[in-house]
C-alpha cells in the first residue's frame, strides 16, 4: 500500500500539474481556430489543445512516478500496471471549450488496483482546484470542502449530462428528467462531469447524475465527493460507477431517496 507521505508529495505534484496545463488550455483558448477541431465520432469532438494537454500530464507524470501506468482518454500512453495507474481526462468539457463556454476542467487521478487514491480537478476559467486524498478530506484551494446538508429532493439542485452520441436509453433518461423538474429546485447541465461532481463536493449542487461515461471522467471527482462526505453509486446503489458508465453522486442526504426513483425510472 502507498504510504500517506507518498500520496501527499504526489498530491502537491498533481496540482502544480494540473494548474500549468490549466493555463496552457487558458491560453490556448484564446483565438481558438475552430478549424484545428477533429471529430472522433458523432458529435464526438477533440482538438490538439486536448492532446497536447494530455502529452504534457503524461509527460511530466512519469517522471514524478516512474511505476505507474496510464488510462487517459487521449491514448498518449496505454500502458497499464498491475498496481498503480493514472486515470487523465486532459480537457474534460471540450465541447464547452470549442464553443467558448467557461466550464471545463483538467482532471486527474491515481488509482491503486481497483481504488481511487488520489484525485485533482482544476476548474481551468474559476482557477479552482478541487482535491483530495483517501482518508484525508476534500478541498478547494486549500479550504477544506464539505457536501450539502439539504435532506431531501425538494430542496435539492441536481445536475446531470445530456446524451449526445448514444441515445438507447433517451427514454428512460427523459423520464428522469421529467420527474426531477417536478421534484427538485432545478436542474442543470455544465457540461464537465468532473465539474459536476466537484460541485456535489463543495455544496454547490446536492446531486449529479449520468450514464455512459468513462473512468477518466468521474475518477477523481468520486474521490473528492466521497472526501468530502458525499456518496457515490452506480445506477443499481452498487460500487460499480469508475469503469460501470453511470454515475449517481449526492450529498449522502438524498442518496437513497434519489436512488430509489432513478431504480424505479430505469427498470
Ligand atoms: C464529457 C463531459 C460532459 C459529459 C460527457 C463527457 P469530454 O467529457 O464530461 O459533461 O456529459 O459525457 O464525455 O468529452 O468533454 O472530455
Ligand atoms: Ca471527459
Ligand atoms: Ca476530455
Amino acid at each position: 500500500m502507498i504510504s500517506n507521505e507518498k500520496l501527499g508529495l504526489f498530491l502537491e505534484k498533481t496540482q502544480e500539474i494540473a494548474k500549468e496545463v490549466g493555463s496552457f488550455i487558458r491560453k490556448e483558448r484564446q483565438g481558438f481556430n475552430l478549424k484545428t477541431v477533429e471529430h472522433k465520432g458523432f458529435n464526438d469532438l477533440v482538438s490538439y489543445v486536448d492532446k497536447e494537454a494530455e502529452k504534457q500530464i503524461v509527460d511530466r507524470l512519469s517522471v514524478i512516478f516512474p511505476e505507474a501506468g496510464f488510462i487517459t482518454e487521449e491514448g498518449t500512453n496505454t500502458t497499464r500496471q498491475e498496481q498503480f495507474n493514472w486515470v487523465i481526462d486532459p480537457l474534460d468539457g471540450t465541447t464547452n471549450f470549442i464553443h467558448g463556454l467557461p466550464v471545463y476542467s483538467v482532471s486527474i487521478a491515481l488509482m491503486e488496483y481497483e481504488e481511487v487514491v488520489l484525485g485533482v480537478v482544476y476548474e481551468v476559467n474559476r482557477h479552482e482546484c478541487f482535491y483530495a486524498m483517501k482518508g484525508g478530506g476534500a478541498f478547494c484551494n486549500d479550504t477544506p470542502i464539505r457536501a450539502s446538508q439539504a435532506e431531501t429532493l425538494a430542496a435539492s439542485l441536481i445536475a446531470t449530462g445530456f446524451p449526445y452520441y448514444n441515445f438507447e436509453q433517451i427514454d428512460k433518461y427523459l423520464e428522469a428528467l421529467k420527474f426531477l423538474m417536478r421534484s427538485t429546485h432545478g436542474l442543470r447541465r455544465l457540461g464537465s462531469a468532473a465539474v459536476d461532481l466537484c460541485y456535489v463536493a463543495s455544496g454547490r449542487i446536492e446531486g449529479y447524475f449520468e450514464y455512459n461515461l468513462n473512468s477518466y471522467d468521474v475518477a477523481a471527482g468520486a474521490l473528492i465527493v466521497q472526501e468530502a462526505g458525499g456518496t457515490v453509486t452506480d445506477f443499481a446503489g452498487g460500487g460499480d460507477y469508475i469503469f460501470g458508465r453511470n454515475i449517481v453522486a449526492t450529498n449522502s442526504h438524498i442518496h437513497v431517496e434519489f436512488l430509489t426513483e432513478l431504480i424505479r425510472i430505469w427498470s
